[in-house]
């Protein structure tokens, strides 16, 4: 199985890949650390405690880290005035969570693991912040790190909380800045992959037919939060961002991907946009580019659908 922590601003698409990823018998899910992003701290983990709340999964750690961004002023998501999510559309009992700082739990975990032999894969689906942070703890944690799948930046597309950004690392450009030049290997799953599969009205009636308590929370979710956006996407349906960097740990070959060095730009105008350097000499990271939107849409509704057997 492999070794995952989930970095994460739950946010709809993080709950759907926290969700996904606990349905999943390949991963063994470490820890669930939080970061500010799409709403506050206290908010994402609240939201966190509820989503994995409805997996029953009471022995699994879930945490708070930053508090907000290293050295920007904090934005938040499209939903920030809602906060944490309104208890009726999840329902079921929260966990606990645990009292360990997420920067702490990421680099002691990541120092095991490179002692053990059994680097870490870690999947960061919000602000970069705690994982730039846990990175400058000790020269080991990065070395107990075998990848960053991470959902965040747009490459040949335009971004969407600016035209030239994505919100992960528009939120936080200085930690994205740190992580991208850590060398622990990245791939990225920026907005060119993961708005090439769209969730259809008729996927989120599946979820909420097949895949229990956490199906109809999911679904719940994602009918108050509408994420279609028939303008951009130019046809019905929405984009569910974080669940792609799940998928492609359980079915890399559903995706194409380039191998490339990977920057981003930190202030000014143009502040969070990321570029790919193609062309660089032996690059250690990849950018995702395409996906078979068909495979990852039923590998999605099938994971989720895990919660409702039984
Ligand atoms: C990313 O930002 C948030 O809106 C989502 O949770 C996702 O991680 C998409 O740009
Ligand atoms: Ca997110």
């Amino acid at each position: 199985r492999i070794p995952v922590i989930i970095d994460t601003d739950p946010g709809v698409d993080d709950a759907a890949a926290i969700l996904m990823a606990l349905g999943s018998p390949e991963l063994d899910v470490l820890g669930i650390t939080t970061v500010a992003g799409n709403v506050g701290l206290s908010a994402t983990l609240t939201n966190a405690c509820r989503i994995v709340g409805l997996t029953g999964r009471t022995d699994l750690p879930v945490m708070a880290g930053a508090r907000g961004p290293l050295m920007r002023d904090q934005v938040f998501g499209k939903y920030a005035a809602i906060g944490a999510f309104p208890v009726p559309l999840l329902g079921g009992p929260a966990v606990v969570p645990s009292s360990e700082n997420a920067v702490r739990f990421i680099a002691r975990t990541a120092r095991a693991a490179a002692e053990a032999g059994t680097p870490l894969t870690i999947c960061a689906i919000g602000p970069l912040t705690n994982i730039a942070l846990a990175l400058g703890m000790h020269p080991d944690v990065g070395r107990g790190i075998r990848r960053i799948v991470c959902m965040g930046g747009a490459i040949a597309t335009q971004g969407h909380r600016t035209p030239w950004a994505e919100f992960n690392i528009y939120a936080d450009p200085h930690a994205a800045e740190i992580v991208f030049g850590s060398g622990v290997p990245l791939v990225l799953f920026p907005l060119d992959v993961t708005t090439q599969a769209l969730f259809t009205e008729a996927h989120v009636a599946e979820f909420r037919a097949r895949g229990g308590a956490a199906g109809r929370a999911l679904a719940n979710l994602l009918t108050e939060y509408d994420r279609s956006d028939p303008e951009r996407y130019g046809r019905p349906g929405g984009p569910l961002h974080d669940p792609m960097t799940i998928a492609w740990l359980l079915r890399p070959e559903l995706f194409t991907g380039r191998a490339a060095r990977i920057g981003v730009q930190v202030g000014g105008a143009t502040s969070g946009s990321t570029f790919a350097d193609f062309k660089a000499p032996q690059p250690r990271s990849a950018v995702i580019t395409g996906v078979d939107e068909a495979a990852y849409v039923a590998l999605v509704l099938d994971r989720i659908a895990a919660h409702g057997a039984g």
